[in-house]
């Protein structure tokens, strides 16, 4: 519990021992289910928090409301992360009026079959206003970031942007440096992974709220951003745009015996000792596939290495080439590498993923080693280098 302005409180939860986040992203910072309190002469609460957390959640509402009651609490995203703890709150707090959308308000009858307080809904849209007296909020629809039902939420009183999922972070809320690299890092994972199929739709809300007075932006997971705002709307407007932050390569590699891993590890530095200051190389069978698809985001050009297994791509690219293409990731220059002991085909099966994608140009030559790296392997390796850097 902390201020985040004079009239708002923070009530999220903090979790410390969760493994993966929606089943799939590993966490190594923990995360947080951000939740606050907003107080005018009415009070409303801005969302609720994951199950595993409940009652911690309703403890920090017990204490910061003190005597009085919530007269609202505003559900701006469905999924259970922001909202399983929302009907035992309502078994608390039964005359608080739920404030959703109206896809919101299906999904809810959905996630709690049986919800006793579909009397107190109170159905919003795009420009919808609630006078809490001394603040106003105002709600706008975010489709798609990340769900259909998404809200988001402006204060107007302390200028405090409710940003749901966006600007969140695989990050507790204590975590250093809110507007910096050090929060972009976890920030980037969660954006590229979780709403990163969604450009077009987060380039649509950061166009409705660039005319706000924004000083706050108050997401639901990780810290809350205050100071160079500048930084994180940049980034936000970078990422949907699929536009690399930084001139540089991302070298994943996915080796069985080791020899397409000798050759990635001789291509990276060959980039390096050819000026290239951005040279990221990633074991794809030894990172979870989020890592590479942050990198992915953030650099301009991608050098993918793999073995041949069974007349295909060896599986950890293959995975890795579903996750980027189905982020819709574009715009990127590529060279290939592959390995094959009998009949290669690596290479070919990974540009003819890549032809399915948008704008990703595939530099010549494609690098094919039988078996073990030889001389004329380097050789080979140093052209695609420079045709990599040259594009
Ligand atoms: C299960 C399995 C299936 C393979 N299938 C093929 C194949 O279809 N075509 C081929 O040329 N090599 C195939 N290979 C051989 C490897 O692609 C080859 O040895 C390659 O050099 C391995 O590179 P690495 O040292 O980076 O793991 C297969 C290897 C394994 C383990
Ligand atoms: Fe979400
Ligand atoms: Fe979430």
């Amino acid at each position: 519990m902390f201020a985040i302005s004079d009239h708002i409180t923070y009530v999220g939860a903090q979790d410390d021992d969760i493994d993966l986040f929606e089943g799939q992203y590993p966490l190594t910072q923990g995360i947080s289910y951000n939740s606050y309190i907003v107080k005018g002469d009415k009070i409303a609460v801005v969302d609720s928090v994951d199950i595993r957390r409940c009652q911690d959640w309703l403890s920090s509402l017990r204490v910061v409301l003190a005597d009085r009651k919530p007269d609202y609490i505003i559900v701006q995203h469905m999924e259970p992360d922001h909202s399983a703890s929302l009907e035992a709150f309502m078994d608390i707090y039964p005359d608080t009026t739920v404030v959703i959308s109206a896809i919101g308000a299906k999904m809810l009858g959905e996630f709690f079959p049986s919800f006793r307080y579909h009397d107190r809904v109170m159905k919003v849209s795009e420009g919808s206003t609630l006078d809490l007296g001394g603040t106003v909020l105002t709600f706008y629809a975010a489709p798609m970031v990340h769900w259909p039902e998404v809200i988001v939420t402006h204060e107007s009183r302390d200028g405090v942007l409710f940003s749901a999922d966006a600007f969140g972070s695989f990050a507790m809320t204590s975590s250093p440096g809110a507007t910096s690299e050090a929060w972009a890092v976890e920030a980037r994972r969660y954006y590229t992974n979780i709403v990163g199929r969604y450009g077009v739709s987060v380039q649509k809300v950061l166009g409705k709220i660039k005319g706000l007075d924004i000083n706050i932006i108050a997401p639901l997971h990780g810290p809350v951003l205050s100071g160079n705002l500048a930084y994180p709307l940049g980034l936000y407007d970078k990422w949907s745009r699929y536009e690399p932050e930084e001139d540089g390569v991302l070298v994943a590699y996915a080796s069985i015996y080791g020899h397409t891993a000798t050759a990635a590890r001789y291509l990276a530095s060959t980039l390096e000792s050819l000026g290239c200051e951005n040279v990221v190389l990633l074991d794809l069978c030894r990172h979870d596939v989020s890592y590479a698809v942050s990198e992915a985001f953030r650099l301009s050009r991608m050098a993918l290495c793999a073995a041949t297994v069974d007349a295909t791509v060896f599986a950890p690219m293959a995975v890795f080439l579903d996750h980027i293409a189905h982020r819709n990731l574009r715009g990127r220059t590529v060279g290939l590498v592959e390995n094959g002991s009998w009949a290669p085909v690596a290479a070919r099966k990974m540009a003819d993923k890549l032809v399915t994608m948008t704008d990703m140009k595939v530099v010549e030559p494609a690098v094919t080693l039988h078996s073990a790296m030889t001389d004329a392997d380097t050789a080979t390796l140093r052209t695609l280098a420079a045709a990599l850097l040259a594009e």
